[in-house]
């Protein structure tokens, strides 16, 4: 069902735009803490020779700089399993509100930990900004997803993924050197996670609720009606409810559905396997290795400006994502995500021989250079921005929340192991790492090939009424993705 077009109001911008700066400060904080690492180490030590009298032992300094990188992940993985406590008592946008608190909480913590001579106000604050970010990947692309009309609901969904890595670049540029990761400006490096809050709490209040929430939770159609005219600006509305209430029909047998019920329920088996491994091919694609060790890889490859090639990458993960977005409602989310992978996989392999003939042939720390901004230029194609804003199609308003929350867990968790383990594994595998992540990116690609229908342009009552029919068949394995379209458009409506 065609309901309200392609028509972007001023109204859904600002709406989608107040919301995504949650995904600007997510992604700002994956990036601040690696160019600022030495800097920010000589603090640590500075601060242990204060108070023990003596230089800090390099084993004590390596598990304070871990645990700062890696408490951020923990604080993902803590706020995203959370996100079911707060959508439905609070509405989206007030809980997208509220998370801020986190944010101030975290800026003055680390901003303020210089001064206080304190490396575990920096660590804390590192946690309570992951909390935030955990919260912001479950609240952003529900948000959004909810409020934007069918037809371009994989775009907007895509601007959770632009925020997070112009987030990213940010971070990578103000934290040069020259910049403000030096000596003296860090901790406002770090305190800067209070301008995305403060920009937040300006611009929410002017945002309306979401209209499903409206609608569907709280049975206010009237209001929900008069946001939905806002945001489509038409008078006309009808397609977009009856849609919406069709769904309220649906959610009236479903009712709210918990992270145990979702688990348990037939119905919900194949959407949360698809859900769970979207997540897990982004985060085990191995992107992360190259967000978190660039420096260290280009160095590695013999790169003469590692610093700069990291910021290189940063500037092509930014213009993919923007390609991803004006490709994602043409070419569709299953299509993109598998060339993704496969680009990946070709560029790991690419990678892996350039490092490996690193002493033996001429030239191949351009081919390095090339090898990673191929990756992660494939990785935004698809398997970037997908994974996020598919979880919203996937799943009805019932379940949605706690589907949030299991997806949002798998990716922070695996988001953690990467980054923990990486450093690990390399020194185990050396040049041949990346083989790894070729192995794995192949498996989703496979997987996504059987098991991952497209959800371009139906509604979320379609695609939801395509997973039932596919569970009343009784085996998932009764439909191949592309017969399951069939039957979801063809729900009764
Ligand atoms: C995705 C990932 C995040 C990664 C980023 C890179 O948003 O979830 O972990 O750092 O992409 O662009």
């Amino acid at each position: 069902m065609e309901s309200s077009g392609k028509k972007v109001t001023l109204q859904l911008m600002l709406a989608v735009g107040a919301a995504v700066i949650g995904s600007l400060q997510f992604g700002y904080n994956t990036g601040v803490i690696n160019a600022p690492q030495k800097t920010i180490s000589a603090f640590y030590n500075g601060t242990w020779i204060d108070r023990y009298k003596e230089g800090i032992p390099e084993a004590s300094l390596t598990t304070l700089w871990s645990l700062s990188v890696a408490i951020f992940s923990v604080g993902g993985i803590i706020g995203s399993f959370s996100v079911g406590l707060f959508v439905n008592r609070l509405g989206r946008r007030n809980s997208m509100l509220m998370a801020n608190v986190l944010a101030f909480v975290a800026a003055a913590l680390m901003g303020f930990s210089k001064m206080a001579a304190s490396w575990e106000m920096l660590i804390l604050g590192r946690f309570v900004v992951g909390l935030y970010s955990g919260l912001s990947t479950g609240f952003v692309p529900m948000y959004v997803g909810e409020i934007a009309p069918t037809a371009l609901r994989g775009a907007l969904g895509t601007l959770h993924q632009l925020g997070i890595v112009i987030g990213i670049l940010i971070a990578q540029v103000f934290g040069l050197n020259s910049i403000m990761g030096n000596a003296e400006l860090w901790p406002l490096l770090l305190g800067f996670t209070a301008i995305p809050a403060v920009l937040q709490c300006a611009l929410l209040p002017f945002c309306p609720e979401s209209p499903r929430f409206l609608l569907i939770n709280r049975n206010e159609e009237s209001q929900a009606k008069n946001v939905l005219k806002k945001l489509r600006g038409m008078a006309d509305v009808s397609a977009d409810m009856q849609e919406m209430k069709e769904e309220s029909r649906q959610m009236m047998r479903e009712k709210k559905v918990t992270i145990p019920e979702l688990f348990r329920s037939p119905l919900y088996r194949q959407p949360l396997l698809i859900a769970v491994m979207l997540q897990l091919s982004q985060q085990l694609s191995g992107i992360n290795a190259v967000f978190y060790y660039s420096t260290r890889i280009f160095e590695k490859a013999g790169v003469a400006q590692p610093v700069y090639a990291t910021i290189g990458a940063g500037v092509v993960n930014t213009a993919f994502t923007v390609v991803s977005l004006f490709v994602v409602e043409r070419a569709g989310r299953r299509s993109l995500h598998m060339i993704g992978l496969l680009g990946m996989a070709f560029s790991a392999v690419l990678m892996t021989i350039a490092m490996a003939l690193l002493d033996k042939v001429d030239n191949m720390s351009y081919v390095s250079i090339v090898a990673i901004f191929s990756f992660v230029a494939f990785f935004e194609i698809g398997p970037g921005p997908i994974p996020w804003f598919i979880v919203a199609e996937l799943f009805s308003q019932g379940p949605r929340p706690s589907a949030f929350a299991v997806a949002g867990f798998s990716n922070w968790t695996a988001n953690f192991i990467v980054g923990m383990g990486f450093q690990y594994v390399e020194k185990l595998c050396g040049p041949y790492v990346f083989i790894i992540f070729t192995v794995l990116l192949l498996f989703f690609f496979v997987f996504t090939y059987f098991k991952v229908p497209e959800t371009k342009g139906r509604t979320f009552d379609e695609i939801s009424a395509g997973f039932r029919q596919t569970a009343g068949a009784g085996a998932g394995e009764k439909y191949t993705p592309e017969e399951m379209n069939s039957l979801g458009a063809d729900s009764p409506l």
